[in-house]
């Protein structure tokens, strides 16, 4: 059997040439708001959304390649929302990825626009590949609805609103689910709707989605307190007197929400194919140190 690791790695190599190739013939007069987004999307980071677009279209039984648009897309959405969310007038951080930020080597205007750019070009990327067009349709319904107002955006506002109050516990997962679960839940479900997957796998990859996005930043703000940031390419300390899990619950508390949202994510498997890959990256997220 396959293991989670030569799985990523496998899926990863294919993945960066294709993000390589989407930008590669940029003329003037835009070339340096290419050069931005370039920046931004090469950097690495972990792909933890594309690798789970295709990991889901895999359990329902398709052809990885299949997802090939959804997983280019979900993480050129995600690629944006950190460019702004680094933004001074947002969390004012300059290092991302283990590189200076967008807005430290371009500026904040073409930082911004660099993040605009990789939005809207998404969906071009989404409905441009094999996928055939109720299928694309689909997809660009449930990426637009969790990455816009209703899903991350709207999270990184209630994030903004809520940075001057203390949050009851209910409002700090709301945040979480909107800012980090919703694309997560995007990536999830785009996989299973490249691969015609039941509206039954649809609401269980929803769930493992939910389970997996708490899990998932939970474990940010535990590292955001005890990580390295050699290791996680940014800084930390930089969440100290926010409304976090680990502000809220302590961190002996967060580390046993996590493999408890962990376990929750990976009973939600039940109605895949196969769940091998997704139960062991949830693990493998669950004790991440970057
Ligand atoms: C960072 O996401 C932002 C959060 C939602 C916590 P990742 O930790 O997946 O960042 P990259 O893609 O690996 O850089
Ligand atoms: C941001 O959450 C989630 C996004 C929508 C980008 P954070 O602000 O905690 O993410 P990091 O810690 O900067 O990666
Ligand atoms: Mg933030
Ligand atoms: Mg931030
Ligand atoms: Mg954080």
């Amino acid at each position: 059997m396959k293991t989670l690791h030569d799985t990523w790695q496998q899926v990863n190599l294919r993945f960066e040439a294709l993000l390589k190739e989407l930008y590669l013939d940029h003329g003037e007069p835009q070339a340096l708001l290419f050069e931005a987004m370039n920046y931004s999307l090469l950097a690495g980071g972990k792909r933890l959304r594309p690798f789970l677009t295709y990991s889901f279209c895999q359990a329902v039984g398709a052809d990885a390649a299949r997802a090939d648009s959804a997983a280019l897309a979900i993480e050129m959405i995600h690629t944006y929302s950190l460019i702004h969310d680094d933004l001074p007038c947002m969390d004012n951080d300059d290092y991302r990825r283990g590189k200076l930020t967008n807005h430290k080597v371009y500026g904040e205007g073409i930082a911004a626009l660099a993040g605009d750019g990789l939005l809207t070009d998404a969906f071009r990327v989404l409905t441009s590949g094999s996928l055939d067009a109720a299928k694309a349709c689909a997809c660009v319904r449930v990426l637009s609805q969790n990455a816009g107002p209703w899903g991350m955006v709207g999270g990184q506002v209630l994030d903004i609103l809520s940075e001057s109050r203390t949050c009851t516990r209910q409002e700090v997962l709301d945040v979480q689910s909107r800012k980090t679960g919703g694309l997560i839940r995007a990536a999830c479900q785009m996989g299973v709707i490249c691969a015609g997957g039941s509206d039954e796998m649809l609401r269980a990859a929803g769930t493992y989605a939910d389970h997996l996005g708490l899990a998932f930043q939970i474990r940010d703000d535990i590292l955001d307190q005890t990580g390295d940031a050699a290791l996680l390419g940014k800084a930390v300390g930089v969440d100290e007197g926010k409304n976090t899990f680990v502000r809220l619950y302590g961190l002996e508390a967060c580390e046993a929400m996590v493999l408890e949202q962990t376990e929750l994510a990976i009973n939600a498997l039940a109605a895949f194919r196969t769940q091998e890959v997704l139960t062991e990256l949830a693990r493998n997220m669950a004790v991440r140190n970057h």
